[in-house]
């Protein structure tokens, strides 16, 4: 059997490397039109960071793992093609902001009826709005070579930084389809190593949408807790006791109750944003409503953040210097798309202020883009805003390096690295005043407290030692 995956990015990727590591007898192809990403994922530095994902690739890759552009000549090869394409919220035209921008998994769809023959099957592998498999399967009406396919959906439930161990032992697998033949087939490939009560089936439209409800239920948590930590700090309730309190409840379950800076990743937004769309779509603009104010909650969050730090260090951050710690969107992974820093960095910016910034994973280039793109309007950068992240962004090698001489030391990202940082060793780098803000609430406050910093927490507000 040969398999052929459309999209070598953070989840076409590891997703294959898994398939390719658990059926040696299957040929896994990877492909991409990003000539600069293959090149990476056949060298020692591959495009993405997650735990054990790197041992994986080197132990298939030129056996049965397979990263190369010739797309056309896989598709034709293959008997089943994942498309594993990016689909990030349309930035242009009807549903500008909301709506999933289809176009490059409909591009893969002409591709794969433009030069497909013999029968394929089809996976959606993308998060995709639902009822897309219907215009799939339009498009692969259309074939020259007589080809003829079946479309399945088989969402991904990975997280990133975690998405090896997800990969190997998920929670399930759910394949939505209408051909229980080509059903059977795909569960084959993953019962090689995930037991069968764990592989759903379902129609399609209920695969499709399980996925955007899926993140719509997790980031409603994270704003259900972000929402209680306003609260909190207003109350001198304590958020980490109160959602240990409730998520003792089974019904509530203690997962994902963990206050913070706001959710990030490139899902989670763009997932409940298409819902809140598709709602519209269908006339539901209660159900719409409902939805989009989890996201609000989040972009509350953020601004939240940013406004108390300028608060606290005496209303005004202009001028003096900020250590980040940490940019990507969360530990063990080296993705920053809609990362809280990215908002908070930019809001402190805009007050002026020096930022020093330091990621164990997060490049330098990529966090200067990421600057410029949360400050840039429809694609364009002022001059102003350029010559801030030029004159105001320090990128730093280390967290202390980024927090010599500094007013305030911010966490962002939960790196475990961050807490093995002696309070002393910080106290001695900054400024005093010393002003900590725990984004995450993963440092030992009350050590940091003795120490002599004045410490914000989310959820716990300003602390006194
Ligand atoms: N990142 C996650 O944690 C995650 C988890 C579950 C589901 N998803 C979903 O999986 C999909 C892919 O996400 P991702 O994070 O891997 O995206 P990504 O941007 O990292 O990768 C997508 C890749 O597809 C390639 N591509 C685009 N059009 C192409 C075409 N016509 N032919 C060949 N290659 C093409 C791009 O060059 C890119 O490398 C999205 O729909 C996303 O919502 C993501």
């Amino acid at each position: 059997m040969k398999i052929c995956c459309i999209g070598a990015g953070y989840v076409g990727g590891p997703t294959m490397a898994m398939i390719a590591h658990k059926c040696p007898d299957i040929q896994v192809f990877v492909v991409d039109i990003n000539q600069v990403r293959i090149d990476a994922w056949n060298s020692d530095g591959l495009p993405v960071y997650e735990p054990g994902l790197q041992e994986i690739v080197e132990e298939n890759r030129g056996k049965n793992l397979h990263f190369t552009t010739d797309v056309d000549a896989h598709i034709r090869d293959a008997d089943i093609i994942f498309m594993s394409v990016n689909t990030p919220t349309k930035q242009y035209g009807v549903g500008k902001g909301r709506a999933a921008d289809l176009k490059f998994i409909e591009l893969c769809a002409r591709r794969i009826a433009e030069v497909a023959e013999g029968h394929k099957i089809v996976v959606e592998k993308s998060t995709l709005p639902v009822r897309t498999a219907e215009t799939v399967k339009r498009i692969l009406a259309n074939t020259p070579h007589g080809a003829t396919f079946d479309v399945l959906s088989n969402p991904e439930f990975l997280a990133e930084g975690t998405a090896m161990s997800d990969l190997e032992n998920p929670d399930r697998v759910l394949i939505g389809g209408e051909s229980a033949e080509a059903i059977e087939t795909l569960v084959n490939v993953y019962a090689r190593w995930v037991s069968r009560e764990k592989i759903l089936t379902t129609n399609l439209w209920s695969s499709e949408l399980s996925k955007l409800a899926a993140n719509a239920f997790l980031a409603q948590r994270i704003s259900s807790i972000n929402a209680i930590s306003a609260l909190c700090e207003a109350t001198q309730a304590d958020v980490d006791e109160v959602a240990h309190a409730i998520g003792t409840d089974s019904r509530i379950g203690p997962k994902f109750l963990k206050a913070s800076v706001g959710f990030g990743g490139s899902c989670f937004q763009k997932d409940i944003l298409n819902l809140v769309y598709l709602c519209e779509h269908y006339g539901l603009q209660d159900v719409a409503n409902y939805w989009e104010q989890v996201i609000l909650m989040n972009d509350h969050q953020k601004v939240r953040f940013a406004r108390n730090m300028v608060r606290t260090m005496f209303n005004t951050v202009s001028g003096k210097r900020i250590a980040i710690w940490g940019f990507a969107f969360k530990k063990d992974t080296n993705d920053t798309r809609e990362s809280a820093a990215i908002y908070i960095c930019r809001d402190l910016l805009d007050e002026h202020a020096h930022l020093a910034i330091y990621d164990p994973k997060v490049s330098e280039r990529q966090i200067k883009a990421d600057l410029r793109a949360a400050f840039s309007r429809d694609g364009v950068l002022s001059d102003r805003h350029a010559k801030l992240i030029e004159e105001n962004v320090l990128i730093c090698a280390s967290p202390l390096e980024a927090a010599q001489d500094a007013h305030g030391v911010a966490v962002m990202t939960e790196w475990d690295e961050f807490k093995t940082i002696a309070p002393e060793a910080l106290f001695q780098a900054v400024f005093k005043p010393a002003f900590l803000f725990d984004g995450r609430n993963i440092l030992d406050h009350a050590a940091y407290l003795k120490q002599g910093f004045e410490v914000y927490a989310i959820g716990k507000g300003l602390l006194e030692g």
